[in-house]
């Protein structure tokens, strides 16, 4: 069932995700989480904080395969290792909609999951499947990317927010304040 992203200023986001037990419940998730997703024009990923569900589960597009199609699930993911290497590159979140701006990811990540039928997973990610993992991650811990902004880029989102009370059709792209109707990228 297709269901509403929660907004930037739930506490859910703020949570620490609870660990995901292989039953009914989780079941429904793993479907709400595709049928979500699916439905979203640009969305690279969606986390199961973002459906208001307190659960360690996040889904991708299949980004590894270049199957963008398809839909991945990653339960109770973990980063085994990472490379020292990052990438800067711009970031977005469907929970905070008309802000994006650049994160510094892992340029690789090699990590451990379930998948969707609860098979254990390790593998080693790169590319954009590596920074869509590390941002939906983030998020089942309660991190949303703009907390990996620089202490005055924060600042500048902060007053953007505040005026884009008033004036409801801005976006913020990386430090420009510009009209919404402009082509943005994707977000997770
Ligand atoms: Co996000």
């Amino acid at each position: 069932m297709k269901r509403d992203i929660v907004k930037y200023g739930d506490e859910i986001l703020r949570k620490v995700c609870k660990n995901t037990v292989n039953d009914e419940v989780a079941k429904n998730i793993i479907e709400d989480l595709k049928d979500t997703l699916a439905l979203v024009e640009n969305g690279a990923g969606l986390a199961a904080p973002q459906i208001g569900i307190d659960s360690r589960v996040f889904a991708t597009r299949n980004y590894r395969d270049d199957k963008h199609d398809e839909i991945l699930i990653f339960i109770n993911p973990k980063i085994e290792e990472f490379s020292k290497e990052t990438v800067v590159i711009p970031d977005g979140c469907l929970s905070i909609p008309n802000i994006f701006s650049k994160t510094k990811r892992h340029s690789f990540v090699k990590v451990s999951y379930l998948d969707e039928n609860f098979n254990e997973i390790k593998e080693e990610l790169s590319g954009f499947q590596s920074v869509v993992f590390q941002h939906e991650l983030d998020h089942l811990n309660g991190v949303l990317f703009i907390d990996l902004l620089s202490e005055e880029e924060k600042l500048n989102v902060e007053s953007f927010l505040e005026r884009k009370k008033t004036e409801p059709n801005i976006a913020y792209i990386e430090g420009k304040v510009v009209e919404i109707n402009l082509k943005t990228d994707v977000k997770a």
